[in-house]
């Protein structure tokens, strides 16, 4: 029986770059609807799990269910997939020769097959949502990183994704431009958004996530709700990593 609960049911999972890089070993997990973040030191394998949930890598060996459908499956509907699964990198990925208005209408229109109009009547609303109305019309070289962030962000929610995959959306800004992405973030959260989100930012992640998952060389050494992992964490690896970026030393 499919628990509806579980958005991503991940078994046995494995991937080794060609030149050797054990980057995820023997991954076993559950991913429920909600705030899900992925913690750990680098290398050890969080983006490359993330990427896997779109696809954008392939397991060697193992199998990733989305809503209880195997998304390597030969027959799996790719096409429809993508578009339910948004994706915000630390870099934006804005294209640079595009308005504002022409990144947000971009997937609209290509991935949706939305009219010109009633793209922009939905990348308005999305401005405004976070805070950038006024910038419709300017470049992204002509804004600042937090705003490209936020616009990456509502170009992702464009094409209301089930779900939106966010590989470290803070750690490419400037320390003032922080708070207002993560802001962005935190409505997502409370407007009921599935996210699943690598980040170094562990106050967001104590208060949002619903569940955090530690990885180290590749491997999941502990999961839990944020209490537990702040407060109890068991394994010694997770206690060395968590004194690493919250104390700084
Ligand atoms: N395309 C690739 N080819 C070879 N090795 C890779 C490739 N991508 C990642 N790796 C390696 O796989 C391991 C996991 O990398 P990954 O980027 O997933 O780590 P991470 O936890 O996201 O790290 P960071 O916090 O630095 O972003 C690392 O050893 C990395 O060097
Ligand atoms: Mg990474």
């Amino acid at each position: 029986m499919m628990d509806a609960n579980i958005l991503f049911e991940i078994k046995n999972l494995y991937k080794t770059f060609g030149d050797g890089t054990r980057a995820l070993v023997d991954i076993n997990l559950n991913i429920k609807k909600g705030v899900t973040v992925f913690i750990g030191p680098s290398g050890s394998g969080k983006s490359t799990l993330l990427r896997m949930l779109n696809l954008m890598e392939r397991p060697n060996i193992g199998e990733i269910k989305y809503l209880g459908h195997s998304i390597l499956d030969k027959k799996f509907d790719l096409t429809d997939y993508r578009r339910k699964i948004g994706m915000v990198f630390q870099n934006f990925h804005l294209f640079p020769h595009l308005s504002v208005l022409e990144n947000i209408n971009l997937p609209q229109i290509k991935v949706l097959n939305r009219s010109e109009e009633e793209a922009t009547k939905i990348s308005k609303n999305l401005l405004e949502k976070v805070g950038l109305l006024d910038k419709i019309n300017q470049y992204p070289n002509q804004l600042s990183g937090g705003q490209k962030q936020r616009i990456a962000i509502a170009r992702s929610l464009s094409i209301s994704p089930d779900v939106i995959l966010f590989d470290e959306p803070t750690s490419a800004l400037d320390p003032e431009m922080i708070g207002e992405v993560l802001k962005v973030m935190k409505d997502l959260v409370n407007s009921g958004m599935n996210m699943i989100i690598v980040t170094h930012e562990m106050s967001f992640a104590k208060a949002f996530a619903d569940e955090i998952i530690v990885l180290d060389r590749g491997k999941i050494i502990e999961y839990g709700t944020p209490e537990e992992i702040f407060e109890n964490p068991k394994n010694e690896r997770t206690k060395d990593f968590l004194n690493r970026v919250i104390n700084h030393f």
